[in-house]
């Protein structure tokens, strides 16, 4: 039997009101249940979820208050080709985006999320997308059918109560539909990871500023404030309204004068963000006074303050962190940031009730239940972790949060950086010689495919800003509105691209990585900041050898050389990937871009077929 609704008298709202019991008529939940996000609620539950076989209760010596979801094995990662942003007209979602008219596709959804909820709990799950009623940030009300998505919005957003009171009677909210789309019939008894297993839908109608979300349980798909509202309608209403909603982490560096600067940085999904964000730099830094502080790990919101620079906030709350290869060599701040209140999704569970996957400390356990439940030990051959298993922890635990992670005001943005996964090709770094360089690389930018999204792994595909998945409207008014902010911005960011996945003939990564990675991060400072050596190379200023800090590392001229080189003819074909980009967006394309294509051809002609830095003169600028 459908419920009526008893609304709290702290939802003063009457639209809201109105939709809510729209929406309890259309979905004809058992109960609905208003959540307050208090701990209480939080506890009761995740004990549900333990009822229900949802959850495992991990060890509380061993991880305190924490738990483990195995997910259903066909919905472990973001669903792209299930996608769709519904503008009213069909190129102004661009021909990255699926589209589909926003009538015939809320017909679709008004037919699948009938009696969607039936033998089930709606709840009701008030969130704001950065700190409560500061200016930047952004309500949503997610309604959902699953108390997996409750308890990760819990850690991930401000979530409860507090934020229908800053909604007040008229304040505006994104409204965010969700189901996992398999209602219970009379008496049938629910499994443990609910979704639908055919159908999944996850739209955007970036107009109306609504999100529906069908069939799906898992991270991006589900928990609809991260990639549904932070991205891809939060770009929308950056580009109408002047600021920019980006995929990328933001860091401060405080140097041993304690001079603060602070980086953002674009990595697509699984390639390298967290890391970057919680870097620990090596000793004789850290020795030094080198700090590396945390404010966001995924998405940053970035306006113009009021003296017209750039000034970013992130609009989240917690992590959804990739769990392979996060151990106590590559990200020690990751690890103790999840070591206890962490919910886990697809990792394997020790037999001690601890949590394990590939790449952790130490020897791996000789069995344990693997993510899909089933027994494993060393030699099954297969991986006791999903590639895309994660952990989802409050970011207060991280040990490097920066003291202005949750100023309204943001922090003053002197540097971008952007990077993919990129076996062959792209250098280590270089500073692209001006914004508008910048923007052309950051929108050329390739990488290869990772477990983040369905799809085939490995191979290099255009990330444009690691935006791909993520932009709400056309991929090139997209690139027209980085260059428009540009020019509206005062002293635009330094841009720098960088390539930590360089690997040699055997298929070895040259670099090594993860805390190594402050070497690049203090030159990309010091640049900023008007310092630093560096030459021209046929992409944009790079660092000699000399230039970069190599004090507690053996890492030779000829390996750096080796990892910037840049092979003309491989860029010539790298070119011909970008034409194939800008062919797809043509009708939209900034003008600009033509000419820096063109720039870039010419100065790779102009250089040696393979340049390396020693072959070029030293400016100092
Ligand atoms: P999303 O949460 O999907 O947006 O991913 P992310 O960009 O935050 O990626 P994350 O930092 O979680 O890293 C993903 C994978 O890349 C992990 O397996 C890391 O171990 C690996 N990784 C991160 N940084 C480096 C690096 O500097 N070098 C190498 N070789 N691998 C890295
Ligand atoms: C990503 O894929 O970029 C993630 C994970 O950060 S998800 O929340 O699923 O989008
Ligand atoms: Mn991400």
């Amino acid at each position: 039997m459908t419920a009526t609704v008893q609304f709290p008298d702290y939802v003063k709202h009457q639209q809201a009101r109105n939709w809510i019991t729209e929406m309890v008529a259309l979905c004809q939940p058992d109960k609905v249940e208003f959540c307050d996000g208090s701990e209480a609620e939080y506890d009761r539950l995740c004990q549900e979820l333990v009822d229900a076989g949802t959850y495992i209760k991990l060890n509380p010596e061993l991880r305190p208050n924490s738990f483990l979801a195995r997910s259903d094995p066909s919905d472990v990662a973001r669903v792209e080709d299930r996608t769709y942003i519904c503008s009213l007209n069909k190129n102004d979602a661009g021909p990255t985006n699926n589209w589909m008219n926003p009538k015939e596709m809320h017909g679709i959804l008004n037919g699948l999320f009938d009696g969607c909820m039936k033998g089930r709990t709606m709840y009701v799950i008030p969130f704001s997308m950065g700190p409560l009623g500061s200016d930047i940030a952004h309500i949503g009300i997610e309604i959902s059918d699953s108390a997996y998505v409750v308890t990760n919005m819990k850690i991930m957003t401000r979530m409860g109560a507090k934020v229908w009171d800053v909604l007040g009677t008229d304040g505006e909210f994104v409204p965010c539909m969700h189901t996992v789309g398999m209602p219970l019939k009379d008496g049938q008894k629910d499994i443990p990871w609910p979704c639908n297993p055919e159908t999944k839908y996850i739209v955007h109608f970036p107009e109306e500023r609504s999100i529906w979300s069908y069939g799906s349980g898992y991270g991006g798909n589900a928990l609809l404030g991260k990639k549904c509202l932070a991205l891809r309608i939060a770009s929308v209403l950056g580009r109408d309204e002047g600021w920019m909603a980006e995929h990328m982490l933001i860091l401060g560096v405080e140097d041993p004068q304690g001079e603060k600067t602070y980086v953002a940085a674009a990595f697509p999904s699984a390639c390298g963000k967290t890391n970057f964000a919680m870097l620990i730099p090596p000793k004789p830094f850290l020795d030094e006074g080198w700090k590396v502080t945390t404010v966001g790990d995924d998405i940053a919101w970035i306006k113009p303050g009021p003296d017209g620079r750039l000034y970013a906030i992130n609009p989240e709350a917690g992590y959804f962190g990739v769990a392979p290869g996060t151990s106590s060599k590559t990200n020690p701040n990751a690890i103790i940031s999840c070591a206890k209140n962490t919910i886990f999704t697809n990792v394997a569970l020790t037999d001690d009730g601890d949590v394990w996957w590939e790449g952790m400390d130490g020897d791996p356990p000789a069995h344990a239940i693997d993510w899909q439940g089933n027994d494993w030990t060393p030699d099954s051959g297969k991986k006791a972790a999903h590639p895309n298993s994660r952990f989802t922890a409050p970011a207060e635990q991280n040990p490097a949060i920066d003291p202005a992670w949750e100023d309204p005001k943001g922090v003053l943005i002197k540097a971008m950086m952007f990077g993919g996964r990129r076996a062959t090709v792209v250098p280590l770094v270089y500073q692209s010689f001006n914004w508008s360089f910048g923007v052309y690389a950051g929108a050329t930018m390739g990488s290869e495919q990772t477990a983040a999204a369905f799809g085939q792994v490995g191979e290099v595909r255009r990330d444009p800003f690691a935006m791909l998945p993520f932009a709400g409207y056309h991929m090139g008014s997209y690139f027209n509105h980085w260059l428009r902010m540009g020019r509206r911005v005062v002293d635009p960011p330094r841009i720098f691209n960088v390539n930590w996945f360089r690997k040699d003939k055997d298929g070895n990564f040259m670099w090594p990585g993860f805390g190594e990675n402050m070497r690049i991060l203090k030159w990309v400072v010091e640049r900023a900041n008007g310092r630093g050596r560096a030459t021209e190379s046929p992409l944009g200023y790079v660092p000699h050898y000399e230039d970069l800090d190599w004090r507690g590392l053996d890492f030779s001229k000829e390996q750096f050389q080796e990892l910037q080189a840049v092979n003309r003819e491989l860029w010539l074909q790298e070119i011909l990937g970008h034409e194939a980009l800008f062919v797809k967006l043509y009708d939209r394309m900034p003008n600009e871009f033509l000419n820096m294509r063109e720039l870039l051809t010419s100065n790779l002609w102009r250089s040696p077929e393979k340049w390396d830095v020693d072959t070029a003169g030293t400016i100092n600028s």
